[in-house]
C-alpha cells in the first residue's frame, strides 16, 4: 500500500506560521503524496501529542514557539547543534516512534548568506551578533561551525549574552549594547538577531557611520523585508542579506528527510511567502 507522509508544525499560536505554505509549495512542485499541516498544541499536551503523532502516520514535525526548548526534554536523540543551541525546530520520528531532534536554524542562516553573497566567508573576520535569544544562539553556533575567528555579542540584557559566551567558549565575547559603535569598524559581519525592526516593534537604531562598506549586514527580521538597518547599510554600500531566505533554507533539511526529495529554492517561492 502506498504510504502518504504526514508532517506538521506544532506551536501555539500557530495560525501565523508560514511553514505550511512553504512545505505545501514544495509538495505541489514535486508532486509528492503528502501533507504538511499546522497544529495548535498547548505545552501541557506536548508530550502526549508527540507520542501519538508517529502512530497517526506523521514522519516528523517542525516545532515553534513555545515548544522549541521543551522538546529537548522529550526527545530520544538530540543532534549536537540542537544540544548546544538548547532548542530544536525539526523532529523526525523513527519506526518505533523514537524522536530525533535537530536544529536547522543555523544551517538556514549560513545557506541564505551563501546563496545571496557567495563571496562572503565566516573566517574573514569578527562577527557582531545583536541579540541573545534562541535565534542568536543558532547564529552563533553556525558561525563557530564555519570557523569565524571571533564573535561579539551585544544584548540589552547583558546576562543573556554572557550566558551564550560561557556556553560557546573562548571565541565568543560580550560587548556592551550601548558601545556597539566602537566595534563596527573591525566587523566582517553584522547580524541583527533581535526582534527590533520587526513590524510593530521599535526600530533598531544603531549609528552605522563607523561601519566599513565591506561589512556584510544580515537582518533576521523579514517583516518588513527591507528593514531600517538594511536600508542604512545599503546606503553605505555594504552587502546585505534579508531574513526571508533563512526561513526558507532552514526548511530544506526537514523536507528532504521527511519526503526524500532535496527541494530547490526559486523566486516564485520567495515571492509567495512575501505576498
Ligand atoms: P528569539 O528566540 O526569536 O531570538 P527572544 O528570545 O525573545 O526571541 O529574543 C529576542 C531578542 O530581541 C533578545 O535579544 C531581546 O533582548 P533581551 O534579551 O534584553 O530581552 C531583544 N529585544 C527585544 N526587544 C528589544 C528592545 N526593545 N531593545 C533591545 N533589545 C530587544
Amino acid at each position: 500500500m502506498k504510504k502518504i507522509s504526514l508532517v506538521a508544525v506544532i506551536g501555539s499560536p500557530i495560525s501565523h506560521s508560514k511553514s505550511p505554505m512553504l512545505h505545501g509549495y514544495w509538495l505541489r512542485k514535486y508532486g509528492i503524496d503528502g501533507y504538511y499541516i499546522p497544529l495548535d498544541v498547548r505545552t501541557a499536551d506536548l508530550k502526549n501529542v508527540l507520542a501519538i503523532m508517529p502512530k497517526m502516520g506523521f514522519v516528523g514535525t517542525n516545532v515553534t514557539i513555545p515548544h522549541k526548548e521543551n522538546v529537548l526534554k522529550i526527545a530520544d536523540k538530540i543532534s549536537d547543534r540542537a544540544a548546544i543551541i538548547g532548542a530544536a525546530n525539526t523532529l523526525s520520528f523513527g519506526s518505533k516512534g523514537q524522536i530525533y531532534a535537530d536544529n536547522t536554524d543555523g544551517y538556514g542562516f549560513i545557506e541564505n548568506i551563501r546563496q545571496h553573497q557567495p563571496e562572503w566567508c565566516a573566517t574573514g573576520g569578527p562577527a557582531i551578533v545583536l541579540g541573545a535569544g534562541g535565534a542568536s544562539r543558532a547564529v552563533v553556533s553556525s558561525l563557530l561551525e564555519n570557523s569565524a575567528p571571533e564573535i561579539w555579542i551585544a544584548n540589552r540584557t547583558r546576562a543573556r549574552a554572557e550566558k551564550i559566551a560561557s556556553d560557546f567558549g573562548a571565541r565568543v565575547k560580550t560587548i556592551d549594547w550601548f558601545s556597539v559603535n566602537n566595534f563596527l569598524p573591525n566587523a566582517e559581519t553584522l547580524i541583527n538577531a533581535t526582534s527590533l525592526g520587526m513590524f510593530g516593534k521599535p526600530e533598531l537604531t544603531i549609528d552605522l557611520k563607523p561601519l566599513s562598506s565591506k561589512t556584510l549586514v544580515v537582518d533576521l527580521v523579514y517583516n518588513p523585508l527591507k528593514t531600517h538597518l538594511l536600508t542604512q547599510a545599503a546606503k553605505k554600500g555594504c552587502p546585505i542579506v534579508d531574513g526571508i531566505g533563512m526561513l526558507i533554507h532552514q526548511a530544506v533539511p526537514g523536507f528532504s528527510r521527511w519526503f526524500n526529495v532535496q527541494p530547490t529554492i526559486d523566486t516564485a517561492l520567495r515571492n509567495m511567502l512575501l505576498s
